[in-house]
């Protein structure tokens, strides 16, 4: 009997610090600004590629016809390319990401 007891104690312990552990990071995940790709996308890409994508200034490719999946589009903005910059010192990882999801939605 008194082996269950430690047993339930031990349970109820544990499932108390799980719940301590999960409670900040649920708060510190509110708190963060939500990203906004289409924001980010307006400051550091419509210059060149114009709000729809299209603008092709400075030799920009027209994003709205553009194949290259996210991943590529991450490495992408992250790297440059010609005369396109690199974004990994302007943006942070999860901005980049954010923004190259918003540009998969400029595809016609
Ligand atoms: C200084 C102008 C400039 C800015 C600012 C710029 N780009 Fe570009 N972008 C280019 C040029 C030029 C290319 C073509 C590069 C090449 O292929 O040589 C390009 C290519 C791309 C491509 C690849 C298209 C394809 O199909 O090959 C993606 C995706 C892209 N840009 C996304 C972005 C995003 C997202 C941003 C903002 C974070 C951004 N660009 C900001 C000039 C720019």
């Amino acid at each position: 009997m008194s082996r269950y007891i430690i047993f339930i104690f031990l349970a109820l312990v544990t499932f108390a610090c799980a719940s301590k552990d999960n409670k900040p990071n649920a708060d510190t995940a509110s708190a963060k600004p939500a990203i906004d790709g289409a924001k980010i996308f307006k400051q550091n890409c419509e210059l060149c590629h114009g709000a729809d994508g299209k603008l092709g200034a400075n030799g920009s490719k027209d994003l709205t016809v553009s194949e290259l999946d996210l991943n590529e589009r991450i490495a992408m903005v992250t790297k440059g390319k010609g005369v396109m910059m690199a974004f990994e010192n302007i943006l942070s990882l999860s901005e980049i990401k954010a923004v190259a999801e918003y540009s998969i939605t400029l595809k016609k």
